[in-house]
């Protein structure tokens, strides 16, 4: 099996649509969406910063590129001359954290590219180097708490000695849910890949282990990500594209990543859940958070 470098870049993809989230998308991309007071975007940044990455790359739509360029560089000179003018400079101090992240590059994905969640990371294909490693991410899932599941990855590519074609995080998914996601199937008694099905209904998956947003992959999965290689509602899937690596290469591995909570925000339901989950564990609020629901 070939070796591959550790990752040092992570892919973000913010290039959808994010219909399920209109109207608001129509002007704010998907991942900048505050929970909190940080963009969804910044916690995955972080995540990938406290794994070592040195280089981000967010791909995200001709209306989101400008905004996130902004945030991740603006080090707005009329609010901080303001605040140090009042003595209020700790309040600065969240901007300074975000002008001192690693590299941030933000493109485009290729127009020429059909929709769907493989896109975004065939457009930055000329970034990556033949042989290297790097992190994928859906940039609506986050992990709340812990380590986070990049950091997870990272450590397991080490313990493979970086010889594989794919690793992905994934977690148990009780119930419905599972047809949500997209679901691994194992090598009979191995762990080992041997194939993904994309949103099964809950009697046909094969397990109930779901895959989320965050990947190694190697450029193997490029032969993979082909224009004409469209599925489900026309659209290019990750999910076909490793599963179709998984039968041919073989070495394709799941994590599952207990440390911290799984949390998808990309629909008003999931990102309510994420925004609620983050109140109760944030000690400065939680007790009255609490109370309040409890209240109504
Ligand atoms: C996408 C992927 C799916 C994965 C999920 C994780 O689905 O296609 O394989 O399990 O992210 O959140 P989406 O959330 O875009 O429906």
């Amino acid at each position: 099996m070939t070796k591959f470098k550790k990752p040092t870049k992570a892919v973000l993809s913010d290039a959808g649509f994010g219909s399920r989230f209109l109207p608001i998308v129509k002007t704010i991309p998907k991942s900048l969406i505050p929970l909190g007071n940080k963009p969804a975007m910044q916690y995955i940044v972080e995540e990938c910063v406290h794994a070592g990455i040195e280089e981000i790359i967010i791909v995200a739509t001709p209306e989101g590129k400008p905004m996130y360029e902004d945030y991740f560089t603006n080090p707005v000179p009329r609010m901080r001359a303001l605040l140090e003018s009042q003595g209020k400079m700790d309040r600065y101090k969240s901007v300074e954290e975000i002008l001192n992240f690693p590299k941030i590059t933000v493109v485009l994905q290729d127009p020429e590219l059909p929709y769907g969640n493989g896109s975004p990371f065939v457009s930055v294909r000329d970034m990556i180097d033949e042989d290297e490693a790097f992190i994928a991410i859906y940039s609506d899932d986050i992990v709340v708490g812990g380590e986070g599941a990049v950091k997870a990855l990272m450590d397991e590519f080490d313990r493979r000695g970086g010889e594989i074609s794919a690793l992905m995080g994934a977690q148990e998914t009780p119930g419905r849910e599972v047809e949500k996601y997209g679901v691994i199937k194992f090598k009979e008694g191995t762990d080992e890949v041997e194939f993904m099905v994309e949103k099964p209904k809950m009697e046909e998956a094969p397990s109930h282990l779901a895959v989320y947003g965050r990947y190694i992959l190697t450029p193997k999965v490029f032969k993979y990500l082909n224009k004409d290689e469209t599925g489900k509602d026309a659209e290019l899937w990750m999910t076909d594209a490793v599963s179709k690596l998984a039968g041919s290469d073989g070495g394709v591995y799941a994590v599952t990543v207990a440390d911290g909570t799984w949390c998808t925000t990309g629909d008003p339901k999931g990102w309510f859940m994420t925004q609620l989950k983050m109140v109760m564990d944030e000690n400065k609020y939680a007790d009255e958070v609490k109370e309040f629901v409890a209240r109504y």
